[in-house]
């Protein structure tokens, strides 16, 4: 089957703190959305690469890879589903969508090649790379007690959802326009598929795979990556 890479990376990432949206602060010599990309385009099995971006972005146009034949840039949305079903729009309905975070270029193709086997299993609509919760989890109090526990979450069967998020184009499209158009808060791609009554597939992936996100997960990243690309 024919798989497209699409890498939602139209936010501003205010948590970083930065200057400029977090995809463009550098790691190892290069931006953090060159590495996603070229990790994704090195991959054997993805054919092109999608990538949504801000409308004011300025610093994209400055990336060499950029004029790369196998990549296409789309404006984004407003939250993240909207970026991921504007690069939706410009797929082929029957190929698959392999939706990953700019801000995670610490993914192995060893965990990409796991999802992808999920396109092979008839039981499942797709599948998500995800890892077993470790710590003990906390619901904290609402109504102004949010520094309070309320109780103890039980962390059997908790998964963290890391991405990439593997699924049939239209069948995605599908469930996150239902979703949008109901109102229904969707941080990720399978919320939107387990919305429309979908079967997803937890495919246990590597924790090194982080969404960088705070000033911290830098140096920890760039860790990462030169262990994966040794
Ligand atoms: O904010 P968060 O880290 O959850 O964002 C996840 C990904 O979604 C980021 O790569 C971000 O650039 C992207 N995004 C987007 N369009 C938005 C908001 C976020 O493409 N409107």
């Amino acid at each position: 089957p024919h798989v497209v890479a699409v890498i939602p990376a139209a936010g501003v990432g205010s948590r970083m703190q930065a200057d400029r949206p977090k995809q463009y602060l550098s790691l190892a010599g290069k931006t953090i959305l060159e590495h996603t990309v070229t990790l994704l385009l090195n991959h054997p099995s993805v054919s092109r690469v999608v990538i949504a971006i801000s409308h004011d972005d300025d610093f994209i146009h400055s990336l060499p890879i950029i004029a790369n034949a196998n990549i296409d840039l789309v404006e984004g949305g407003k939250t993240r589903a909207d970026s991921v079903l504007n690069a939706l729009a410009t797929l082929p309905e029957e190929s698959w969508a392999l939706v990953h975070d700019a801000a995670r270029p610490c993914v192995s193709h060893q965990d990409i090649d796991a999802l992808l086997a999920v396109m092979n299993n008839s039981n499942t609509t797709g599948g998500i790379l995800a890892s077993p919760v470790r710590d003990t989890m906390k619901r904290a109090c609402d109504h102004g007690q949010a520094s309070l526990i309320s109780h103890t979450e039980s962390r059997e069967n908790l998964w963290h959802a890391l991405t990439p998020q593997l699924f049939p184009t239209g069948v995605l499209l599908r469930a996150l326009n239902k979703a949008l158009s109901n109102s229904v808060t969707i941080t990720d791609e399978a919320s939107a598929i387990e919305y429309a009554g979908g079967k997803v597939a937890l495919i246990n992936g590597n924790p090194a795979n982080i969404k960088i996100t705070h000033p911290a997960d830098l140096p920890l990243a760039e860790f990462y990556i030169k262990q994966t690309h040794k």
